[in-house]
């Protein structure tokens, strides 16, 4: 880790006409930091990570972001042209429907494919390759690579969200609950897999989930969120095992064995 976050988020709200998303929400996310994001629905989870994701704008607060060039950028300020280049090499954004973030009519190696040309790569044989080595890493068979997702199971799916958005080396990884439509053992299977990739490749990444062993598995760091506020937030083993808010106790023993 180095002295200077990757992120530094300062009061963001966010309001949908008189309707609270989400509410002066501050902190730092560090170099190799994943932070997890729970509560309960309609808390203001995802208005909150689609805010500093850049997919929304909040309503008042700032986000910086740290260049690769260790400059501290102003999301806010920045043209329409350079979030979009952010958005497709230094992060990624895995939606919980894998049907958001793929395309659907083009082949496996296409959707892993075309992020790398959004980085200037041109060599159709190194893209290729590049593509199937992903698809081999997030355990879906090489010979699929000409298949389209949508022939693809649900989990399948995922995994090829997940290959495409770290095939361009990303530095911080947005995630809005990434097992959530799936079943039990391939959820479990899939947070082993980004459990992994995630360690491995050293990424930061914030994630978005109401189930707390996701959240506890995956993450050093942990915000609760209730009403669009953050209530209690700290490491994650500390904020399971001893949380502090009613609320957050509540939380963790309506769930049992996190
Ligand atoms: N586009 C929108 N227009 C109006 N209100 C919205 C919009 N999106 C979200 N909200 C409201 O903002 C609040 C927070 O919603 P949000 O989707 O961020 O919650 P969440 O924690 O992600 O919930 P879930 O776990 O169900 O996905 C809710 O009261 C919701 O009704
Ligand atoms: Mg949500």
């Amino acid at each position: 880790m180095t002295d200077t976050p990757l992120l530094k988020v300062r009061d963001i709200s966010k309001f949908y006409g008189a309707r609270i998303g989400c509410q002066n929400v501050s902190f730092d996310l560090w170099p190799g930091e994943v932070l997890a994001i729970v509560g309960e629905s309609g808390s203001g989870k995802t208005t909150l990570l689609n805010c500093l994701a850049t997919r929304l704008m909040p309503t008042s607060g700032a986000v910086e972001y740290r260049m690769r060039d260790g400059q501290m950028r102003d999301l806010s300020r920045m043209s329409e042209a350079e979030r979009r280049f952010l958005m497709r090499t230094d992060w990624g954004f895995v939606h919980q429907n894998p049907a958001d973030g793929l395309r659907m009519a083009v082949s496996a190696g296409a959707n892993v494919g075309e992020r790398l040309m959004a980085v200037g790569e041109r060599h159709y044989g190194n893209i290729r390759e590049t593509a199937g080595s992903w698809l081999g890493r997030v355990e879906i068979s090489v010979d699929r690579i000409d298949d389209q997702p949508r022939d693809f199971s649900g989990g399948m799916r995922q995994r090829l969200q997940i290959a495409r958005n770290l095939v361009t080396s990303p530095r911080l990884i947005f995630m809005d609950e990434p097992t959530g439509g799936l079943d039990v053992s391939v959820q479990a299977r899939l947070l082993d897999l980004l459990r992994g990739l995630v360690q491995d490749l050293g990424l930061s990444a914030i994630i978005v989930t109401h189930d707390l062993a996701v959240a506890r598995l995956l993450s050093h760091r942990m915000m609760v969120m209730k009403d669009g506020l953050v209530i209690e937030q700290g490491l994650t083993d500390r904020v399971l095992d001893d949380p502090r808010e009613a609320y957050t106790q509540l939380l963790v023993s309506s769930i049992l064995q996190v």
